[in-house]
């Protein structure tokens, strides 16, 4: 079907030439003197096409006013200026052929307002409301601007697998994979599952992060990226959790903390003056209905530099707070989304907070020992709203320190031997980081649950 889409009618002249619109329904308006008005969305922009169709339409009384919110049409006619003051543009359609008629008794997506929520339980139609049209393209612009910074910068895609045969970050959140038959399991004389019997001869899992991998191509390319679905079987039922994830990693070769900081600063730069110039109509919706300061918030943050501070000093600050804490701030524990939020609304005053050099022992193994031989160069970005939207580190390049970061955490050496192995051959200080990519979209849009920004979300207990 040769159709032109309602994004760009929108912006033709009116100079009465012929068209094709095709979309969906959103009101259909009777007006007096025998003729209707509807509003047309096919998706391509949040504004909807104004279709006139009267009754000189042969299937005038058979099909226009049968049409209801949801029924999809095609429209031919004439794009002519609009005497309305809402368009500049309105489509007079000499021929209407319906597609698919909707049910307004059954459909669930009327005229009235429907809260996220309740669509959530409609995974199926929930695109086709303003805000998931809005948030779906705000986030294909967002995933389209991460490849245009790193492929600008000469950073090499590497795709990373799925199925992973280690745990990266060795928190053993992991969905295991097999093909093994579980109501009839091969064991061991000594106990536990033969993993001999399974598809790849071992345990594997989804993968959790592309890093591992990652660091090796970096070792060899300079610098990578990976940009992938992330898997975390983490019981966490929150605002920012998702089972099934895509992140965002670089890793680069000769690079330290200072550098990994740089450039996450710059990649979040880049991802938010993109949206803000080339998403301005979805930006606008959310300002207006979801979100009141976004947008400010966003032009704010794309050019100023991000505060900077490292980790004892952010516990400092927070010990120092004269605020109540669920969990009191102590040296040595992880930074709660209620520490997190003290941080960038209070410290910061509603800007994000670079965090550096945290406590080794809550740090995954393969982040670098600093000198003082406590805390480790690992790196956090926290945004307001959101939280925690990088982690990062320098990695250990040095053989020992690294095998005895793996043995005090009870990793086996042997699980990681090709990791282990880079150490040894031609070793190189790198670094490299992670974004929530779902976490971005949340900042970006101001929609404040991460279910919301993504089409189908996983999570625990829920799928659909
Ligand atoms: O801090 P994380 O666990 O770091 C890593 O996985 C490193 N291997 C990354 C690297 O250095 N290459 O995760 C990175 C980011 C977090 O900062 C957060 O934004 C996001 O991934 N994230 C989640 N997003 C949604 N749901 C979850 N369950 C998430 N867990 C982490
Ligand atoms: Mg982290």
């Amino acid at each position: 079907m040769q159709r032109t889409r309602i994004r760009a009618l929108l912006s033709s002249p009116p100079a009465g030439a012929d068209v094709t619109a095709a979309g969906w329904v959103r009101t259909r308006r009777d007006a007096k003197g025998g003729f209707s008005f509807i509003e047309l969305n096919d998706g391509s922009c949040l504004a909807n096409l104004q279709v006139v169709a009267g009754q000189d339409l042969p299937n005038y009384a058979g099909d226009v006013q049968r049409l209801h919110p949801g029924a999809a049409i095609v429209v031919e006619g004439p794009l002519v200026a609009s005497p309305g003051k809402e368009q500049n543009v309105e489509l007079r359609a000499r021929t209407l052929r319906v597609l698919g008629f909707c049910d307004p008794l059954a459909y669930p997506l009327g005229k009235q307002r429907i809260g996220l929520d309740r669509l959530r339980e409609l995974p199926h139609l929930r695109a086709r409301t303003n805000t998931f049209g809005a948030m779906s393209r705000v986030r294909n612009r967002l995933a389209q601007a991460v490849h245009e910074f790193f492929q600008s910068r000469g950073f090499v895609l590497m795709h990373t697998p799925i199925i992973a045969t280690s745990d990266c970050e060795g928190a053993g959140e992991m969905f295991q994979v097999t093909t093994l038959d579980l109501d009839n399991l091969p064991h061991l004389d000594r106990g536990g599952v033969d993993y001999t019997h399974d598809f790849f001869s071992r345990r594997t899992s989804l993968t959790v992060s592309g890093q591992i991998e990652g660091e090796t191509y970096a070792c060899a390319l300079g610098d990578v990226y990976t940009f992938g679905p992330t898997f975390r079987a983490e019981n966490s039922n929150t605002r920012r959790h998702l089972a099934e994830f895509w992140m965002v990693e670089p890793e680069m070769a000769f690079a330290d903390l200072q550098d990994d900081a740089v450039v996450a600063e710059a990649m979040l730069k880049h991802l938010f003056g993109t949206v803000l110039r080339d998403c301005a109509e979805d930006l606008a919706f959310f300002e207006q209905r979801v979100a009141p300061g976004v947008v400010a918030r966003l032009q704010r943050l794309a050019d100023k530099p991000f505060a900077a501070m490292e980790y004892s000093e952010a516990v400092a600050q927070l010990q120092r707070a004269d605020c109540a804490f669920e969990h009191a701030p102590v040296w040595g524990t992880d930074l709660k989304a209620e520490h997190e939020r003290y941080l960038t609304e209070k410290v910061t005053g509603g800007e994000p907070l670079v965090v550096l050099n945290y406590p080794a022992e809550i740090k995954a193994f393969y982040m670098r020992l600093n000198d003082d031989g406590r805390t480790v160069a690992a790196m956090d970005i926290l945004l307001p709203g959101v939280g925690e939207i990088v982690g990062g580190s320098q990695r250990e390049e040095r053989l020992e320190p690294l095998l005895a970061a793996m043995h005090a955490r009870g990793l086996n050496p042997d699980d990681y031997a090709h990791y282990v192995d880079l150490r040894r051959f031609g070793s190189v200080p790198h670094a490299g980081f992670g974004m929530g990519f779902e976490r971005l979209v949340q900042f970006c849009t101001g929609l404040s649950n991460i279910r919301d920004v993504i089409p189908y979300p996983r999570t625990p207990r829920g799928s659909e």
